[in-house]
Formats: structure tokens, sequence, C-alpha cells
């Protein structure tokens, strides 16, 4: 709901649980509340005094909800404009408008700066049901204009407090690690400048009372819907002021404008729970579900060939894993890598989208029909932004690359970035994936992206835009052109793993390839980290022969731990990636067994609440649990790494989120306990060894 105080001036908006105030004080916006919602506001307590000193003129602008470069004042700004006449500009407050959209209202308030001419439009939409506040802006020029930085939105949180933070970071292979630390007087960012989201940091970040836990604790959060260069920075002041700001990265970013122009800035998606990260966790995944992710079925047990043949790809032994991924219960066979072109290596091949013809002599249509026959749905590989050197469309258009002008562009794994802006590359990529979806019957899209990206020169551009912003622009509109004309073809987010993951991407893309790295105990620690901030219901984990992928040497983990690797992979959106050509049929016949039983959970994993039971971290027991909506099922996955030594053997696991009141069924045990018991005493964990995992499944009576 949204309120708004006419003699107060003031601003409320309000979602379950939550407040967000906001001030108007001579003309300027002020943050003045976020957090556990309030009942009404105070002004008088909540906007702070003026001056202190003559070197710290006004300390109310410590407080500015969209703090604009004005040459005046000390804080990181959001926007920084230049024009022929100035430099500064100073926004005021000019009005606001109410309208209902889907999932709760929207208020716009409008800015104006006389210099400029330029406005501003504040958005605010609240998704009611889920207490998520969604911040944006838009920038509309009035003359011509040039902006140095445009950031999304500053977030005010209380004053006076300690806090600590929570964020992400990783790298190919290991992506997702969860950092925690104290905020201190400073700045501190994290941020991406290359191009994609990128694994080295996520778009996400939690603010907490230093005391929070999984289970308890104020935590205000906050996600960024993009996946180019972006920053997450958060701000404390030596006066007690802390703000977070997030939005496109100002690093190599400049965004020129003529009158009549519009850019609006990616979303800022935040929340606040007392309920722990595990709270904040659970806020963000119904949200993303209901509210950001397309709307499709359950996710497809898919097999993918990768791991098991890389580029040696022949269409007999594809046949045979097709017959042995259908036996399993697989549904969606994924062609990845190696298909097209003359993709023999990674040395070439990359950007000719027709088929290889050494490897598929009569054409792809005889693996899909091989497949669809067998009872699975059909999908493929692409990595349509980049191109191999050893190409056809590179020697046909060397041009069609990013680089800088006398200057050889980086190549990485053998491959450019194509500049994906020019409309006669947007042409020839929306022509290949229209003709290769148009000749083959194919439902899934597994789209890659394997390196970061480089050499963005923009100097000779009419008008020399940012073409980092212009690629992730180029980016969606691509993806969004794929989706309204194959509604039956879902997408995958990928860039080597986890490298293009975030609330951007996933407004096209229904599940991501959550990581390289396929080694079962290293997944959980990624698993736990990313999700942290996105859903269960798009983390794709496969089980695979392979322990560490970290630098290509691939070990083989052997046959006794397969039902810890499924557990691991059960965790989410469960892939087979192991050559299971070779398996024996005592294998095979565990793998059927396994997925069908994640057939019977899965719907519990991937719309549940998921409550982190003990973390991997300094621990030898693992354990997550998911509770359906209607608490009717409860699915817990526990992993022993090792034996512990100084616990006792029959270690008790305290459930989480069940009906106190209910009764659950054990199913493999077929023995009755009363919900209230399951949460307070708990079960055995009953594992021994290493290595060792356990689903427990449990169903109300
Ligand atoms: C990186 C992806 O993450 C892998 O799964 C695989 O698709 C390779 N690229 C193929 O080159």
């Amino acid at each position: 709901m949204i309120h708004y105080d006419e003699k107060r001036r003031i601003f409320h908006l309000s979602a379950a649980g939550m407040s967000y105030v906001i001030g108007i004080a001579e003309g300027q916006l002020q943050g003045l509340y976020f957090g556990k919602a309030i009942a009404a506001a105070d002004p008088t307590n909540m906007i702070r005094t003026g001056e202190h000193s003559s070197f710290d003129m006004d300390v109310r602008v410590e407080r500015a909800e969209y703090p604009c470069f004005d040459g005046h004042s000390f804080c990181e700004p959001c926007l920084k404009i230049e024009t022929d006449r100035a430099r500064h500009a100073f926004f005021t407050y000019h009005g606001y408008t109410v309208t209902q959209e889907p999932f709760g209202e929207k208020l716009s308030i409008t800015l104006k700066d006389e210099q400029s001419r330029a406005e501003i439009e504040l958005i605010y939409k609240l998704y009611e049901a889920y207490g998520l506040l969604e911040r944006s802006a838009v920038i509309h020029a009035k003359a011509e204009l040039e902006l140095h930085s445009a950031l999304s939105a500053c977030v005010n949180l209380p004053a006076d407090r300690s806090y600590h933070m929570r964020y992400l970071t990783g790298r190919w292979g290991g992506e997702f690690q969860i950092n925690d630390c104290a905020v201190g007087t400073g700045v501190f960012a994290i941020q991406s400048k290359r191009g994609t989201t990128s694994a080295h940091f996520n778009p996400c970040i939690a603010l907490c009372t230093p005391e929070a836990t999984e289970e308890n604790g104020s935590v205000w959060f906050g996600a960024l819907g993009y996946s180019g260069n972006w920053a997450i920075k958060v701000e404390q002041t030596i006066f007690g002021n802390t703000h977070i700001l997030a939005g496109i990265n100002d690093s190599d970013f400049r965004w020129k404008m003529q009158a009549g122009d519009m850019l609006q800035l990616p979303p800022f998606y935040i929340g606040f729970t007392d309920g722990g990260f595990g709270e904040m966790s659970r806020c963000m995944h119904r949200f993303e579900n209901a509210c950001i992710l397309p709307k499709r079925p359950l996710r497809r047990v898919l097999y993918n060939s990768w791991e098991a043949t890389a580029f040696h790809v022949v269409v007999e032994k594809q046949m045979r894993l097709a017959d042995k991924a259908a036996a399993m219960g697989c549904e969606l066979f994924v062609l990845d890598d190696g298909w097209f072109g003359k993709r023999d290596n990674d040395r070439a091949g990359l950007g000719d989208w027709t088929v290889h013809t050494g490897k598929f002599p009569h054409g792809l249509s005889e693996l899909i029909d091989h497949v669809n026959r067998c009872g699975m749905d059909f999908g493929i590989w692409l990595e349509p932004e980049a191109v191999n050197p050893d190409s056809d469309l590179y020697r046909a258009h060397p041009d069609w690359i990013y680089r800088y002008a006398d200057h050889e562009p980086l190549q990485a794994r053998n491959q450019y970035v194509l500049n994906i802006t020019l409309p006669e590359v947007q042409t020839y990529l929306l022509d290949s994936i229209t003709t290769l979806l148009k000749a083959h019957h194919i439902t899934y899209i597994k789209w890659d992206m394997n390196r970061a990206i480089t050499d963005m020169d923009g100097r000779g551009e009419e008008t020399p835009q940012s073409l980092w912003h212009k690629h992730v622009q180029a980016l969606y509109r691509i993806w969004a052109y794929i989706r309204s004309e194959f509604p039956n073809v879902e997408l995958e987010t990928c860039s080597g793993g986890g490298g293009r993951i975030d609330l951007g991407i996933f407004r096209y893309a229904d599940q991501c390839w959550t990581s390289d790295n396929t080694d079962p105990y290293d997944r959980l620690f990624i698993q736990e980290g990313y999700t942290q901030f996105y859903p269960p219901s798009a983390m794709m984990c496969w089980v695979t022969d392979t322990h560490r992928s970290e630098h290509g040497d691939k070990e083989q983990w052997g046959h006794r731990d397969l039902t810890y690797r499924f557990h691991s992979a059960m965790c989410g959106g469960l892939g087979i990636g192991s050559d299971i050509d070779l398996f024996h049929q005592e294998e095979l016949d565990m793998c059927r067994t396994l997925i069908t039983q994640y057939k019977e959970i899965r719907e519990t994993v991937q719309e549940g609440d998921l409550y982190r039971l003990l973390s991997p971290r300094g621990s030898c027991t693992a354990a997550v649990e998911y509770v359906s909506q209607n608490k009717n099922e409860a699915v817990t996955f526990v992993f022993q790494q090792s034996q512990p030594l100084f616990q006792p053997q029959h270690r008790l696991l305290r459930l989480q989120g069940l009906d106190p009141a209910a009764h659950y069924r054990l199913m493999d045990e077929h023995t009755v306990h009363s919900g209230n018991d399951l949460m307070e005493i708990g079960l055995p964990i009953d594992l021994h060894g290493e290595m060792k995992s356990r689903m427990i499944h449990l169903v109300k009576v």
C-alpha cells in the first residue's frame, strides 16, 4: 500500500511486514525509514539536523533518496549529468502519481533540474504479498546531455546502527561463495567490469544486525536485475548514515541523450525481514517464482552429453546415450557444444550455426527424431555472442567483433566477442536461431558465454554511447524475441557455469547452469551460496563422473557415491551428465530408482520453502529441507562428508517449517511423527562413514 501524507509531506510504502518511508524537505527527497513495519512515520524524529561544521555543511544530504552530483555534497552520487551549460544538477521534487500494477501499487515521483532541463522519474513498485519493493529510475532528457553515472537507487538504512553484511564472491568453477563481514565507515563496493554479471561477485547484498543468523535477526537485502557491468556500493558516513547504492557500473560508462530520449535503469529489488538469512531467501524465492521467472512447468530431468563426450560428438554414441537416458527416466536430452560448423575443438567453428556435416551426415533430425521416439524432448547448446577467428563468420565479417582501432583484440578460449549491438549482427543471430528452431523440433536452448568481454570501443559510433550497456540491451532484445516467437522453447542461462545469473536474465531464463564444478561436495557450498538470493526451482545440478573440473583434469568418482551425487543434484533441477554408456546395469537401475524418487519430490524441492538446516561451512554434516507451500510434504537431504569425531552417532536433526499440529509419515520407514516433535526433538541423522547422504521424505497423514 502507498500512502501520501499531504500535511507532513511523507510517502509511506508498506508491504507484508515492511515499511519504506520517504520525506520531502525543502524540495529534496530524503530516505527516512526502511525496515520492520511501522504504524505512522514521524519525520521530526527521522530527518537529521543540517550543519555540523564548515566541513560538513549539510548532514541531511547524507540521507538523500536519490543523490545527484551537485558539487555541494560529498556522498556517493546516483547520477552525474553533464551538459554544455553545467557539470552539476540540482533536482527538486515536482510531483507524484500512484498507479496499480499486477502485484501491487506503483509510485512514480518526478524530480526536475532547471540547468540540464532533465527529469528523473523515481519508480517504486510494491510486490505486496511478497514484502518486496522494486526501485528503479527513468532519466528523461529535454535537451542534449551526457550521463557519466546513472545508478538505479540509493537505499537509506536506519541510522545509528551497526551493520554486518553478506555478499557472494566466486570465479569460474567456484561460484557463489558466502562472505560475511562488518560494515565500517567508508565505501565498500562489489561489481562487475567484465561485461556480464560475472562469477566474481553477484549483484546481491544483505545488510544485517551483527547477531543475525540463518534463523533470526534483521536483514535488509537487495538484488539488482542486470546482466552487464554493475556495481553495488555500501557507504557508511562518520555521522552514522548507511546506504546501499546499486545500478549500472559507471566505470567506462557514458550515455549521450538528445531531447526526447529516455533511459530506463535496471530494477533493484529490496526487502526486509527479521527472520534471518533463511527467511530472506524464502522471501526472495517466493517472489522470484511468482513475479520474475517466466511461468512454466516443473523442470524436466535432463541428460546433457557434454561431460560424457565433449567435442567428440558421434551420432551413434549420442543415440546410445539417449536410449539409456530415456530408460532411466530423463525427459530432455541436451546436445551441448560441438554439433555445428567445424567445431572439433574449442579453436574453431564458433559463430557458424549450421550443422556439422561430418558429425551429422544425415542432419540433426536423425538424432532429434531418435530422442523424440525414446520419449524425450530435445535441447541444444548455443554461444551466439562469441566467434572463433577460425570460422566462416569471422572470415566474412572481421569487423563484427568488439575491437579498438589499431589494437589486436584479446582472445579468450580462442574466441572474440561479437558486437551484438550492430543491427546486422543481431539479424544474423536471429536468422540463424530462427532457421535452426524452425527446421528442428527443439524445445530448449542452453545459451552459453565463455569469456569476459573486452575491447569495447564506442568512439567510432555516431553517438558514442556506452557499448557495455547497449550489449545488455541487445542481449535482452534477442532473448525476448526468442521467448515471444518460440514460446515452447525454454532458455537456460550459462556463462561457463554461473557467470550470468541475476534477476535481469531471470526475466527470460527458465533455469541456469549453476557451475561447471559438478563435484557433489563442492556443490553443497555453491548451492548454499546460490540459494541465498536465487530459487532452487531454476538451479540446475548434474550428476557427473567428474571430481572438480577446476583444472580440466577429470578424476573419476568411482561407483560408491552415486547416491550422494544424486542427492546433491536433487537439491535443485536434476540433470545427468555422466557417461551412462559406460554404466553397469546395476548403476543404471540405481539411476532409474533415484530419478523416480526425484520426480516424486521435485515439486516440493522446486516450489517449496527452503530451510538450510546445517551449513556445510565449518561442519562435516550439511542438511537442507524443502517444505511444500501447504506444509503437506517435506523433503530433507542430509550429507555427511566425514564421520564426526566428537559428535554422538545418533545426532538429532531438528526440522523446520512443518505444521506443528499435523502428523507426518516418514516414507522410507513408515513411522509417523508429530510435526511439533520433528521440529522440537528431531530425527536421528543416522549416517555412518564418509561421503554418505540420506533423503528424508515426510508426507502429512
Ligand atoms: C561451458 C559450460 O558451462 C559447459 O557446461 C559446457 O557447455 C561448455 N561451456 C561447452 O563449451
